[in-house]
């Protein structure tokens, strides 16, 4: 359970709703479009193809159920290898096993905390053979490699092009864990356009939120109207109950995605308002010695979702214990999944920087609402704090 946030505390992440929610909301209310059919799942599905620039959407009712029925969709099936960060929230992973396949754990860029594709490369040329049938396989289990979940850590794309050209060589499908970075770009294309799926979470703590939701956006058709099936409890008639395989019940409700249209109308000023306190944040933390701030590569816009340090790893948890008693709720990043109980068998494949980051990455306050003097207020205190040493 998630700890209470105090009265006078500076939140992590908290919902800015303050646009056409309510009124959104009680137009499905009033209408009684309550529940899994409406115009505003319509909506909400052409808003997110549309911005992400892709052909179709289905909305779901989270992110994890987007990456879950996208692996089925995608063909994984138990047996099978999928490739995943070890440096990642768990979800992406807990939904390889859902699906009986296993997990095979990649190490993370010093810099962007995404996958190391170099590291990724090595491990395809030296731990892997393509077979006759042009499939990967993994020469320790002899278990096909089928798929990549790539995420985009706190809105930072990944590697993209270096990706896509080495999965297209090893035939593996991607799909993009774009959760945490809706509305990203890598040179100029949106986060979630890049892979056979592109998958987003609209969680509370998210960029934007619907409670809860989530959407799986591709380029496919036949792809997409399997996502729909495989979350209408694969129902193929739409009078009678017949049902052609094992489905799902994870169609989002037009409640929540009247929520998500009004949020989507807002989405553009809210990455603008974190672009720019991410600069306030940068500018003020560049003259304390010993912290780095996390930016973005060149090639890249990032959504600035979550914004994270680096320190030395002997002050990392006494400067967060300061900071939480400043009225400041800060967060260490991921425990590393392949260090979990149910994953510390898993195999993994030179796991470096992303013990780094653990050891030493912090996250600082970044909703949409945070204001300039809280910012000083939280760099002020991040100083007293190396002063005090
Ligand atoms: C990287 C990542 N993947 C997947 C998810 C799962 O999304 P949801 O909580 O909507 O199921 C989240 C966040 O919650 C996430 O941060």
């Amino acid at each position: 359970m998630s700890e209470p946030v105090k009265k006078n505390m500076i939140p992590l992440s908290e919902p800015e709703i303050s646009g056409n929610e309510w009124k959104y909301i009680k137009d499905c209310l009033d209408t009684g479009w309550v529940s899994s059919v409406g115009s505003y799942v319509d909506r909400f599905e052409k808003m997110l193809a549309g911005y992400t620039g892709t052909k179709y959407a289905v909305a779901v009712v989270n992110g994890t159920s987007a990456l879950h029925v996208s692996l089925i969709a995608c063909g994984v099936c138990s047996g099978d290898e999928v490739i995943v960060p070890t440096l990642t929230f768990i979800a992406p992973v807990n939904t390889v096993r859902y699906c009986g396949a296993y997990p095979v754990f990649m190490d993370c860029d010093a810099e962007t905390l995404c996958l190391d594709i170099q590291k990724l490369i090595d491990f395809f040329k030296n731990e892997c053979a393509q077979n006759k049938d042009g499939y990967t396989y993994n020469k320790n289990t002899k278990r096909r490699i089928k798929a990549i979940i790539p995420v985009h850590i706190f809105g930072h794309p990944a590697e993209l092009d270096g990706l896509v050209e080495v999965c297209k060589k090893y035939h593996i499908d991607i799909i993009e864990d774009a959760t945490e970075s809706l509305g990203s770009e890598y040179k100029g294309k949106r986060s979630g356009s890049f892979g056979k799926t592109g998958c987003f979470s609209f969680n509370g703590n998210k960029i934007i939120t619907t409670g809860g939701g989530g959407m799986v956006v591709t380029d496919d058709y036949a792809l997409a109207k399997r996502v729909k099936h495989l979350t209408t409890q694969a129902k193929k008639d739409p009078f009678e109950f017949d049902h052609d395989e094992v489905g799902f019940n994870y169609r989002l409700t037009n409640i929540q995605a009247a929520m998500g249209v009004a949020q989507m109308e807002r989405l553009d000023e809210f990455i603008c308002v974190k672009r720019k306190n991410a600069e306030i944040y940068r500018n003020l933390l560049s003259d304390i010695n010993g912290i780095r701030f996390s930016g973005e590569r060149p090639e890249v816009k990032s959504n600035f979702w979550f914004y994270t340090i680096n320190v030395d790893k002997k002050y990392k948890n006494s400067l967060m214990k300061y900071l939480i008693s400043k009225d400041i709720q800060v967060r260490p990043i991921w425990r590393l999944i392949h260090t979990l109980p149910m994953y510390k068998d898993s195999q993994v494949y030179k796991i470096e920087n992303a013990v780094y980051a653990y050891e030493t990455c912090i996250n600082l306050p970044c909703s949409v609402s945070l204001k300039e003097k809280e910012i000083k207020y939280i760099v002020e205190n991040i100083k007293k704090y190396f002063e005090s040493l």
